[in-house]
Order: structure tokens, then C-alpha cells, then sequence
């Protein structure tokens, strides 16, 4: 039970930023649901009055029961225009937090580093959102609708009773407390299946959205038929689960109803008996009932409530899991902006591994000045990504350290650092928006001319303005309506667009055909003149003018020289070299002066 309320204080003090028409609105439920009272009090009074006055002539019948018509018609618009207003307010009060909510959870998840994200399913951040936020709406709607009334109504009305009548209140009493024992036991007894429940779910909506994503995989493998029959597995486990639970809850529906009537003919049968006794009048009972029919109605509500609060419990727990998730990347408290940095980019020993067993990056250090070009090769899944992601913070190193002109990049202020760099990405990431939208990310305020300067330069110009809206068409989730090296040039060009000190070209050209390619290496060469520039490069020809090339292998540095020098060495970089072009692994200096970019595509 604890478990619940603690829930449900979470959920009502997240309306903590309103919390002046939160309070307005509470207060004026209070005074409704206390208004609502007066009722069936005057109802009593009203039959009390007709059999005082019954052998009376008609005009003095209306003359004693106008006022209090009046008074009943009085009230009853009273009601209804507050009950209006209420529900207005609220409805636009839980609206505007569930908007607000909404935008805190993606501001959260988007300051989430990679290292726990990249544990988490986007379909499972997707359907935590909307289903948290969903019951977050519902339980605040509820609340002002329904919770607040029945909990005051309970509070007030059970000594009320007990004041009319102690031995009829007494029969409602044993009511509620059968009303809160029933409750208590099916939650314990439903807790667990749940939150078994709300596991499948999840399950499901990471599947869906994984198979939806992977449709032309999917339709390519023929795996339809398996995609669906895995799917409807998970629903058969959600409803195994479900099942048992609809049933306990149907247990509750017909215990309060059986309840419900054997309270109210224990009422009016001990009611029959007091009356018999002249213990009580006939507008005492009548209001005694109108009594218990409130009550009832409240009792019901609350079962309903803790039904649903039951139900959303655990999407709410998942809900706030993610919101109580601290980033294991952020800004220390002393972090600074340093502003535009210069580009002196330097490793020493650094070491990083995803898992305590595999180092992804051993003991690497290299010093970059600004300006120059470093280039990472080695074989596939060797720690050159994990290496350069090191820089931009996608993770954070375990020991070492790496600066930016001199500045240790744990205490450069997040934001800044990665307004520093410049990262195409070994996949081109890229939104469902327009090629210009695209091109933006890293500079909003760029001009069309610095748009269409940074896209000729990636070799993208042609291609967008045959697109049928130019740079004004989209694209497609992840870029799906253009071809790889059309996707890897946009990644290229809004890089160039972001104008960063320090660029990080993971793969860029990879895509690429071999006169793109050539044409946009000098387009980069000029580029990167003015850059500190971190290149991967399987295509080796590319980083034929790189200042300094590493070679590494399971994380670690085996050989480092420029092009020249790890030629001469006729090692792992010349066994690589003649493998890729099949040159002599033994070169001489006037050998060297012959390689040139086009001898290298061959
Ligand atoms: N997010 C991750 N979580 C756990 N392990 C990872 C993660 N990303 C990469 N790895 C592992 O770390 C190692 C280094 O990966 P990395 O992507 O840095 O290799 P790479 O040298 O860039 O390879 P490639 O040339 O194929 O791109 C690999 O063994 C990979 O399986
Ligand atoms: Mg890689």
C-alpha cells in the first residue's frame, strides 16, 4: 500500500509548478463536495415538512415548502455552474502539466550520455512517455473530478452520520471497512502480476518498434510471419497475466455490490424496527438513505480509483525510473567555457572499456596540434570510434587524460566542448525534416548562401536541387529516401556548415564513389587546413597526408608515423597497405613521390 501512495504523492506533487490554481481548484472542491451535503439534508426536510403540514389546505402547502424549493433550486444551480467551472480549470490544468511533463522527460532522456542510452530501446523511451504521461493526466484529471470530492465526501459524511443516526451509521461504517479490507488484499495479491504486465508491455512496444523500423529487413529475410508470431506470443503472455487480474477485479465488483444491497436493506430494516420503536422519523430515514447512497457512490469511486492507480503504478514507476536517472556525463560544478578553442588535442594513456572484462581503448596517447590531421586505422571493431567518441564525451574516459588546449575536457562545460567539434558520424544520422532543417542542426542562424557554400563542398549541391523541393524536401526517417553516400555527403556538409575548431570524420567517404570521393578530399583537404582534424580511415589512401596515422589493434596503439615513416617500418600498416593496393611492403623514398590519391584508387 505504501508503495502506492508514495506513487501517488509523486504524481499530485508534479502539479507543483501551478501550485496556486492546484490549490484553488482543491479548495473549491472541498467547498462542493461539502456543499453536496446539504442535499439530502433538505431533502429530509422537505419530507418532514409535507408530513407535518399534510392536512393543510394547498396554498399553505406551497406557502411552507416554497423556501425551501427555492433554496434546492438555488443550490442545484449552484452546483452545477461550480462543478462546470472545476472541471474547465482542471482540464486545463492537467493538459498543460502533461505537456510540460512530457517536455521534461525528453529534455532528460536527450541529457542521458550514450553510455545509458545505448541501453535502452528509443521504443521503450517512446512508450514510457506517452503511457506515463497518459496516467499522469488521468490520475490529475481524477483527482479534481473525482478523488478529492470522495475522500472529503468519506471524511465528513461518516460523522455526519453517525450524528443523524449512530445505529444506521453503523451499518455503513461496517461497510467501509469491508470496502477497505476487499481493497488492500487484491492489491497485494495483484501487485507483482502488474508489473509482470507492464515488463510485457514494454516488451512489446520495443519489439513493434524495432521490427517497424527494420521493415525492409524484415520484408528482405522474410521474417513477416515470425516478426508477427513473436509479437502475438508476447501478447499471449500479457494476457495470461491480465487474466487473473480481471478476475480478482471482478471478485471486487460483485463483493461491493453484494455488499452494497445487504448494507441498504440492513438499513432500511433496522430503520423499519427504529421507526416501529419511534426511534426515528420518516425524513430521518429518507435523508439516512440519500446518505448511504452517497457514501456508496464515493465508496465505488475510490475502488475505481485504486483500480486504476493499481493499473498505472507500474507505468508510472517506469515513468519516474527514467526521470531519477542521473547522467554519468555532465558538467562538473567548476566545468568553464572556454569559447572558440584552438584545436591542441592531446591523449595521454588513455584507457576505456564498455565492460569491466574488454578494454575498447588501451592506454592511447597522441598529441595533435592545431591544424593538423591525425588518422586512425586498424582493423574493424579495434576501438578507433570508441577512441574519438572519447573526445566529444559520447562516454567518458576510465583513466588518462584528454585536453583541448590544455583545458582537461571533463571540466569544459558539456555544451561547449561538443560546440567545438564537428562529428560525421560512421552512421549519417538524420532527421525526418528537410535537407535544410538537416543541415541546420549545429548552426540555426546559418544564411541560404552559407548553406548552399557548406553543400557544394560536400559534393551535395547537385543532388539536392534535383530533389523536388530542393533543400526544402524531406527526407525520410534516418535519410531513407536518399542513397548512402547521398545521406554520408548531408552528414559531411552540415559539419562543414557548423564551422567547429576540432573535426572528428568517422568513415566520412566511406560511401562514396571514387571520383566523389577524390573531389571531396579536396574539398576537405582545404577544410581541414584551418582544423584540428581526427580522421578513420579503412580506405587507407585517404589519409595519405595525415600528419600522424595510428595504427591500432584490440585498443591499443601498435604503430604510430606519418605515412612515410610506417611505410619504411614494414609492419602492420605496409602489410595493410599491400593487402589494399598491392604494393611492395618494402618502399624506397622515390616510391613514396609516385603514390598519389589516383594510383591508390586503383
Ligand atoms: N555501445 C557499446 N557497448 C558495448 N560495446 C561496444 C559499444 N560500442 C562498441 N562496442 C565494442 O567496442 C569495441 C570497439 O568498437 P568500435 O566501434 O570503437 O570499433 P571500430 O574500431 O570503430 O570498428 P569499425 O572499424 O568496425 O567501425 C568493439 O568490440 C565493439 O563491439
Ligand atoms: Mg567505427
Amino acid at each position: 500500500m505504501i508503495y502506492f501512495w508514495k506513487i501517488y504523492a509523486r504524481v499530485l506533487g508534479l502539479l507543483g509548478t501551478q501550485k496556486s490554481l492546484a490549490w484553488r481548484l482543491s479548495i473549491a472542491n472541498i467547498a462542493l463536495a461539502c456543499a453536496l451535503f446539504f442535499e439530502p439534508i433538505l431533502f429530509g426536510k422537505i419530507i418532514d415538512e409535507l408530513s407535518k403540514i399534510a392536512n393543510q389546505t394547498e396554498d399553505r402547502i406551497w406557502e411552507s415548502i416554497s423556501p425551501l424549493l427555492l433554496l434546492w433550486i438555488g443550490f442545484g444551480l449552484f452546483t452545477i455552474v461550480s462543478s462546470t467551472l472545476i472541471a474547465l480549470y482542471s482540464d486545463r490544468l492537467a493538459h498543460s502539466r502533461r505537456h510540460a511533463v512530457m517536455n521534461d522527460y525528453v529534455m532528460h532522456v536527450l541529457h542521458l550520455p550514450m553510455s545509458q542510452l545505448s541501453r535502452t530501446h528509443s521504443g521503450k523511451l517512446m512508450k514510457v512517455m506517452t503511457q506515463g504521461t497518459d496516467a499522469l493526466w488521468s490520475l490529475w484529471l481524477s483527482f479534481f473530478r473525482e478523488q478529492l470530492a470522495a475522500f472529503v465526501s468519506l471524511v465528513v459524511l461518516m460523522p455526519l452520520a453517525f450524528f443523524i443516526n449512530w445505529q444506521l451509521a453503523s451499518i455503513l461504517m461496517v461497510l467501509c471497512v469491508f470496502f477497505v479490507l476487499l481493497t488492500h488484499s487484491i492489491l497485494r495479491k495483484t501487485q507483482k502480476l502488474q508489473q509482470q504486465i507492464e515488463n510485457h508491455h514494454t516488451e512489446m512496444a520495443t519489439q513493434a518498434s524495432d521490427t517497424l523500423s527494420n521493415i525492409a529487413l524484415v520484408q528482405s529475410f522474410t521474417r513477416i510471419d515470425a516478426e508477427a508470431k513473436s509479437l502475438s506470443q508476447i501478447s499471449q503472455r500479457v494476457l495470461q497475466a491480465q487474466f487473473p487480474i480481471l478476475n480478482w477485479w471482478a471478485v471486487v465488483t460483485v463483493m461491493t455490490r453484494c455488499a452494497t444491497s445487504i448494507s441498504i436493506f440492513c438499513i432500511i430494516l433496522l430503520g423499519v424496527w427504529l421507526y416501529s420503536h419511534s426511534l426515528v422519523s420518516v425524513g430521518e430515514i429518507v435523508t439516512f438513505l440519500a446518505f448511504a447512497g452517497l457514501v456508496i457512490t464515493r465508496l465505488d469511486q475510490s475502488v475505481s480509483f485504486i483500480n486504476r492507480l493499481a493499473t498505472e503504478a507500474p507505468r508510472l514507476k517506469d515513468f519516474f525510473d527514467v526521470l531519477d536517472t542521473t547522467p554519468e556525463v555532465k558538467d562538473k560544478p567548476d566545468a568553464i567555457d572556454p569559447g572558440r578553442l584552438v584545436g591542441l588535442v592531446e591523449f595521454k594513456n588513455v584507457s576505456f572499456s564498455y565492460n569491466a572484462n574488454i578494454s575498447a581503448v588501451n592506454n592511447l596517447s597522441f598529441c595533435l596540434h592545431p591544424g593538423q590531421t591525425l588518422a586512425l586505422v586498424g582493423t574493424s571493431g579495434a576501438g578507433k570510434s570508441t577512441a574519438l567518441s572519447l573526445l566529444y564525451r559520447a562516454f567518458d574516459r576510465k583513466s588518462g587524460l584528454i585536453t583541448i588546449d590544455g583545458h582537461d575536457i571533463e571540466h569544459i562545460k558539456l555544451k561547449a566542448l561538443r560546440q567545438n567539434i564537428g562529428v560525421v558520424f560512421q552512421e549519417p544520422f538524420l532527421f525526418n525534416r528537410s535537407i535544410a532543417e538537416n543541415l541546420r542542426i549545429g548552426s540555426p542562424d546559418a544564411s541560404d548562401e552559407a548553406l548552399h557554400e557548406a553543400a557544394s563542398c560536400a559534393q551535395a549541391l547537385d543532388f539536392i536541387m534535383s530533389q523536388p523541393d530542393g533543400f526544402d524536401t524531406i527526407i525520410g526517417e534516418h535519410g531513407r529516401t536518399l542513397s548512402g553516400g547521398e545521406r554520408q555527403r548531408l552528414s559531411l556538409a552540415r559539419v562543414f556548415l557548423k564551422n567547429a575548431p576540432i573535426l572528428i570524420l568517422d568513415e566520412a567517404t566511406s560511401a562514396l564513389d571514387t571520383p566523389t570521393e577524390t573531389s571531396l578530399l579536396k574539398a576537405l583537404e582545404a577544410v581541414t587546413q584551418t582544423r584540428t582534424t581526427l580522421v578513420i580511415a579503412h580506405r587507407l589512401s585517404t589519409i595519405r597526408n595525415a600528419d600522424v596515422i595510428l595504427v591500432m589493434e584490440n585498443g591499443k596503439a601498435v604503430e604510430s608515423g606519418n605515412f612515410e615513416e610506417l611505410m619504411a617500418q614494414s609492419g602492420v600498416f605496409a602489410g595493410m597497405m599491400q593487402q589494399q593496393y598491392g604494393m611492395p611492403n618494402k618502399l624506397n623514398g622515390s616510391t613514396f613521390d609516385r603514390i598519389d590519391n589516383e594510383q591508390l584508387h586503383q
